[in-house]
């Protein structure tokens, strides 16, 4: 396989979701091309129905206090990874409102290349969703999707991935 593909599918393998992080800043410079990576996301219609806020840790007191581990406390960055359902693409035949789906699209870009620049990432859809949109000034009608714990990992990633389901379980050919 050419090297750069190889690195491309091991960006994928490597990734893991770290609960533990060092005590070290995330640079400016780093965080910007990630924050670019999430402009740069696809989302359906191309609404970009999503806002993203991004704490330090430093004026992370409250939010702080609504996470349920410890270990996420010490997250350099969090991201509040946020939906619009009024400006997204809405099917029409059923009336599905893609807003979540292009938040998740454009957070997975973020991660590849966090996990690219090294960064450990964790996902933390386990929260008090009002109570985080009161802390951070989010209006009524914008929707939480997650927060997104970011930085230096503090330990060695786990070598192996965890557990996935058979391919056979949930690939399907032709037909379900
Ligand atoms: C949408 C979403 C929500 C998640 N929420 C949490 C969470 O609240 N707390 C947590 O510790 N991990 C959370 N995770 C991490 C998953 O537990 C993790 O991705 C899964 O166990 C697979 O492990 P891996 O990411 O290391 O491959 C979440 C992941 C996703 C994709």
């Amino acid at each position: 396989m050419d090297e750069k593909l190889k690195t491309f599918y091991e960006l994928y393998d490597r990734r893991r979701s770290v609960r533990e992080f060092l005590d070290k800043p995330v640079g400016l410079d780093v965080l910007s091309r990630l924050l670019m990576t999430i402009n740069r996301a696809q989302s359906a219609a191309n609404r970009q129905p999503w806002h993203f806020i991004v704490v330090e840790k430093k004026d992370r007191e409250e939010l702080n206090q609504t996470l349920t581990k410890e270990g996420f406390r010490n997250a350099p960055v969090i991201i509040a990874a946020c939906a619009d359902p009024k400006e997204a693409w809405i099917r029409k035949t059923d009336k599905v409102n893609y807003a979540w789906v292009d938040v998740t699209i454009a957070v997975t870009e973020m991660i590849g290349a966090a996990t690219a620049e090294g960064l450990g990432t964790c996902w933390i859809a386990s929260l008090d969703a009002e109570r985080v949109k009161e802390i951070l000034g989010v209006p009524a009608h914008i929707e939480i999707v997650g927060l997104i714990a970011l930085g230096w990992p503090a330990a060695e990633l786990a070598k192996e991935n965890k557990a996935r389901k058979p391919l056979g379980e949930i690939i399907h050919y032709g037909k379900w």
